[in-house]
């Protein structure tokens, strides 16, 4: 019997909702057709945007959305994406696939999507390929209120009001399609390029993000931290707010990365493996912001996360388009667990990406839309947003088909929410064994219990002709006794309990 242990009275941050956050990119079918069709699409579409994937992705309460890249972002320039539609001019988006951009979603469009959703914008600017002027425009245009020529443009274009634009990302990945820089380098361009990120709205200061390292590359946020503290006295959270960090789960190799749908337990258990190896990079990459930064102001923000696998058979190959089955829902129960676990350091996580890219929540063909196991992963994981972690601790044994590849049969993490509900949500990461689970609660009188569970076979997934294969359904296995539940949790599956 495993032990779950959760003290109720032993509370050890906020979970910022931020952690549960989206990524899109002009990628594929991402942005275009994935979530915009344009006002005059036959789909149904309020200013363009489908209305059964804003609706879906509003049930899971998407806290922040990030926007326009990736690497794209750093060949985008805002203006060509701003004004009457039939003038914007079209490029080429050279990154993904060799399709023409015309970019008929911009800033205004972007900005629509945020308001629908109800949700943060995370906007991220081009260092590699734009200059200081272009960003420290874009940034008045964006959120200056008053007379200024970027704030007319603005007017002028139709929206007399700025937004509010809570994150800026400043380049992204400028190690690699950004630039290929190194971090000295990178590290110089950003104290410059960030001067330029002005705070216009004094109560509501942009939260600047560095862009930071590829994986394990500590020399890289070593480099970026060291160039950002100097001789004046001057420190590195002086100048940024967050650093990202982007770690994709990838089962082979770059070259031939795994089928989304075809893999036999083995591959199952390598691809768990080196979605824990997140852990190590949290603790590694934290372990050198704590000597720069000890008192944690600066945030690790890993806006790029998920599993990237070999596309869809038949499909653009720089589309990256991918299914999605119950392996995807474990990575991302594995994943949010450990964000939450390390909500001391960790303030923002944006998986890649929102729909029809990589790990996706939504898929859609034409007018259909799929909800995806992730998907419901994160319905069962928004109760976390902005709750107090509590102090939790679950026995797990070692599983798995090979020595090298032994991973724990369970991780969980636990929070209070406002109202005090105590949210658990546990992962049993075993393809083919289920658990008895003995939780104990201290310092909690147990009310009133509810669950919810996703489960399968690791290979199974929903698609256009089997929608429902895989969906959360209620979980009555639940036995209270005081303030102690047991229940057995199933093979390849995602728990979520709530305690009132
Ligand atoms: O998410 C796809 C790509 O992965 C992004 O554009 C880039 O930042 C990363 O390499």
């Amino acid at each position: 019997m495993a032990k779950l242990y959760v003290n109720a009275k032993n509370k050890l941050g906020k979970i910022n909702k931020e952690i549960y956050g989206h990524f899109s990119e002009h990628l594929g079918r991402c942005i275009y057709e994935g979530i915009y069709v344009g006002e005059n699409s036959e789909i149904p579409n309020v200013n363009g945007m489908r209305t059964d994937v804003v609706e879906a992705l509003k049930k899971i309460k998407v806290p922040v959305l990030r926007w326009p890249g990736g690497c794209f972002a750093d060949e985008y320039h805002w203006k060509d994406g701003i004004g009457p539609k039939e003038s914007r001019k079209k490029m080429i988006n050279t990154h993904w696939g060799g399709v023409v951009e015309d970019n008929s979603f911009g800033t205004h469009e972007f900005f629509e999507l945020v308001e629908q959703l109800g949700c943060e914008a995370y906007i991220n600017g081009n260092v590699g390929s734009g200059t200081v002027q272009e960003m420290s425009e874009w940034v008045e245009y964006m959120t200056f209120d008053g007379v200024s020529p970027m704030a007319d443009l603005r007017a002028k274009n139709g929206h007399e009001k700025p937004w509010k634009v809570t994150y800026f990302g400043v380049g992204n990945e400028n190690w690699g399609c950004g630039g290929n820089m190194r971090p000295e380098f990178y590290g110089n361009e950003y104290r410059r390029y960030q001067t330029y990120v002005r705070n216009y709205k004094a109560d509501a200061p942009i939260y600047k993000i560095a862009c930071g390292p590829n994986v394990d590359d500590y020399l890289w946020t070593e480099g970026v931290l060291q160039t950002c503290t100097d001789p004046m006295g001057r420190r590195a959270r002086d100048f940024m707010n967050g650093l990202s960090l982007h770690y994709y789960t990838v089962p082979g190799n770059w070259g031939h990365k795994g089928s989304a749908t075809e893999f036999d337990e083995k591959e199952y258990y390598v691809t768990l493996k080196k979605t824990l190896y997140m852990e190590k990079l949290i603790k590694g990459h934290g372990a050198i912001m704590d000597r720069y930064d000890p008192e944690k102001k600066i945030g690790l923000i890993i806006d790029e996360w998920g599993i990237w696998l070999d596309v869809e058979p038949g499909t653009n190959p720089g589309f990256l388009y991918q299914q999605n089955s119950m392996r995807d829902a474990i990575i991302a129960g594995i994943n949010l667990n450990l964000f939450n676990k390390h909500c001391d350091r960790v303030k923002m996580a944006n998986i890649a990406q929102m729909v029809n890219v990589l790990q996706s929540v939504i898929l859609t063909e034409g007018e259909k839309m799929v909800l995806t196991p992730t998907y419901y992963v994160f319905d069962m994981y928004k109760y976390h947003q902005d709750a107090q972690l509590l102090e939790s601790s679950i026995d797990t044994e070692e599983i798995g088909l090979e020595e090298k590849n032994m991973v724990p049969n369970l991780t969980e993490s636990v929070s209070q929410a406002e109202d005090g509900t105590i949210n658990i949500t546990i992962a049993n990461l075993s393809a083919t064994d289920s658990y008895p689970v003995e939780s104990i609660l201290l310092e909690k009188e147990v009310t009133e219990v509810s669950a919810e569970i996703l489960t399968g076979k690791i290979t199974d997934y929903n698609d256009f002709d089997n929608e429902e294969k895989v969906k959360t359904a209620v979980f009555n296995g639940i036995v209270t006794e005081g303030n102690t539940l047991k229940f057995t949790i199933p093979a390849c599956s995602v728990l979520h309990i709530a305690v009132k």
